[in-house]
C-alpha cells in the first residue's frame, strides 16, 4: 500500500493490490461523464418546475395553489387543442369551399370528393351505419341481431345500384336532408285473403321473370290500387319511393309468407303490423351540418350505385364558379 509500484502516472490506488501486479486505482470517472451528471441532475430540477411532476389533485407541483401546471404551462390538453388546430388549418381550405357547392360540384371535383370521402366514412359510421351497416351493406343482409330488424325497420342497402328514390346525387342528398317514408296502405280490409294470396303469387312470379304465368293475381294487381303507386309495369314510382316488384331485390321479406305480411298490412300504413320503413329527416334532427350533408351524400353516392345525371351541364357550371372566363377560353382561339 505504501510502496507504490504499480501507479502509473501518478495515480494513487485505493491499496488494494494484488498479486503485486494487479491494483484498484483511484481515477476519477472522466470529464465528460461527469458533466452528463451534472447536467442531467440540473435537468430534473428544470423539468421539476416547468413541468406538471408530482401528480397531486390539483395537477402543479410548486404550484397547486394557483392552479399552474408549471411554469411552462404545458398541458396535454393544450398540445392536443395545438395539434387540432393544425388539422383544422389544412381542412380549412376545404370545409370552406364546401360550404358553398352543390354536391354535385364537389362530387366533380376530384379533389374535394377525395377529401369527402375520408370524413364521409366517419359521418356515415356514426349516423347511419346503425341502421344501413357499415359500408351501406343493409340491415337486411347484416341479420336479426339487429333490434332494427325485429321492428321491421330495416334499412335498404346501399351499395347496389337499386334506389327506391333515386341515385343521382340530388335524390342522395335530398333523401338525407329531408329523410323518406315510403306508405303503404294495408290491404287487410280492401281485398279478400284469396286475392292477397294471388297477387302474392304474382309479384313473386314478376320477380323471376314469370308473370304472366299467374293471371288471377296479375288481374288483381291490375284492378286494385297497386298500379297507382308502383306504376303499370311494377317497376315503382321514384317520387314515392313504391319499390320496384320486378326486380329481385327485397326491400323487405321476399319470401310468399314475407311478401303476403307486406301487402296485407302495408308499410308504414298506420297498422300494428305494417312494415316500419323510416328514414330519419337529418334536417330536423339538426344533429349534422349542411356540409355534412353534402358530404354524406357524396359518400353514399361513391359506395358505386350512385347514378349518372344526364343534365350534367348545371355542375360543370356551378362547379366552375370563379371560372366562367377560364372556359370560352379555349373557343376563342
Ligand atoms: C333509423 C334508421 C336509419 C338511419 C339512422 C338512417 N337511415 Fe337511411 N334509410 C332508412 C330507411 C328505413 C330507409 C328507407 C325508407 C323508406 O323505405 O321509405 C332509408 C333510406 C335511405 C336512402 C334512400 C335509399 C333508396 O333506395 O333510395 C338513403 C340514400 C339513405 N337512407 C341514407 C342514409 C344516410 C346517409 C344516413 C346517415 C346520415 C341514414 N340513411 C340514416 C333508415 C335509416
Ligand atoms: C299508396 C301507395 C301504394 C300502394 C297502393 C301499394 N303499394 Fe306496395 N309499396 C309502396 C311503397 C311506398 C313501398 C316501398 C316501401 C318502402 O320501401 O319504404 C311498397 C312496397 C311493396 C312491396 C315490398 C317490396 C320489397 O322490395 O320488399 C310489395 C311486395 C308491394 N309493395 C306490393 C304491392 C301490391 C301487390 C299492391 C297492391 C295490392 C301494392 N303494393 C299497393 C306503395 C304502395
Amino acid at each position: 500500500m505504501s510502496d507504490n509500484h504499480n501507479s502509473a502516472g501518478g495515480v494513487p490506488t485505493t491499496g488494494h493490490v494484488w498479486d503485486d501486479d494487479l491494483a484498484d486505482f483511484v481515477n476519477q470517472p472522466p470529464k465528460w461523464w461527469m458533466l452528463g451528471l451534472t447536467a442531467s441532475a440540473l435537468w430534473v430540477v428544470i423539468y421539476f418546475i416547468m413541468y406538471p411532476a408530482i401528480p397531486l389533485a390539483t395537477n402543479g407541483t410548486f404550484f397547486k395553489g394557483i392552479g399552474l401546471p408549471g411554469t411552462g404551462q404545458w398541458t396535454a390538453i393544450k398540445e392536443l387543442a395545438e395539434d387540432q388546430k393544425v388539422l383544422d388549418d389544412v381542412r380549412r381550405p376545404f370545409e370552406d369551399k364546401l360550404k358553398t357547392m352543390t354536391p354535385a360540384a364537389i362530387l366533380a371535383d376530384e379533389e374535394l370528393s377525395k377529401y369527402v370521402e375520408r370524413s364521409g366514412k366517419v359521418l356515415f359510421s356514426d349516423n347511419c351505419g346503425g341502421c344501413h351497416g357499415q359500408n351501406g351493406v343493409g340491415t337486411e343482409q347484416v341479420g336479426a341481431k339487429f333490434a332494427v330488424r325485429e321492428q321491421g325497420l330495416m334499412a335498404p342497402r346501399l351499395n347496389d345500384d337499386d334506389w327506391l328514390y333515386g341515385g343521382k346525387i340530388d335524390d342522395i342528398h335530398a333523401t338525407i336532408a329531408g329523410g323518406r317514408q315510403g306508405m303503404m296502405t294495408a290491404h287487410k280490409d280492401t281485398l279478400s285473403a284469396q286475392q292477397i294470396e294471388d297477387v302474392s303469387k304474382y309479384v313473386l312470379a314478376m320477380s323471376e321473370g314469370r308473370g304472366d304465368s299467374e293471371a288471377a293475381g296479375k288481374k288483381v294487381f291490375m284492378e286494385s290500387d297497386c298500379t297507382a303507386c308502383h306504376g303499370a309495369d311494377a317497376k315503382g314510382i321514384q317520387a314515392m319511393g313504391s319499390a320496384n316488384l320486378t326486380d329481385r331485390v327485397w326491400r323487405f321479406d321476399g319470401s310468399i309468407e314475407g311478401i303476403k305480411q307486406t301487402i296485407t298490412y302495408g308499410v308504414n300504413s298506420g297498422d300494428a303490423n305494417a312494415r316500419a320503413a323510416i328514414m330519419p329527416n337529418f334536417t330536423a334532427a339538426g344533429k349534422l351540418s349542411d356540409v355534412d350533408m353534402k358530404k354524406l351524400a357524396v359518400y353514399v353516392y361513391k359506395f358505386g350505385g350512385g347514378q349518372k345525371d344526364e343534365a350534367a351541364a348545371p355542375v360543370a357550371a356551378v362547379e366552375a364558379a370563379p371560372a366562367p372566363e377560364a372556359a370560352p377560353a379555349p373557343e376563342a382561339k
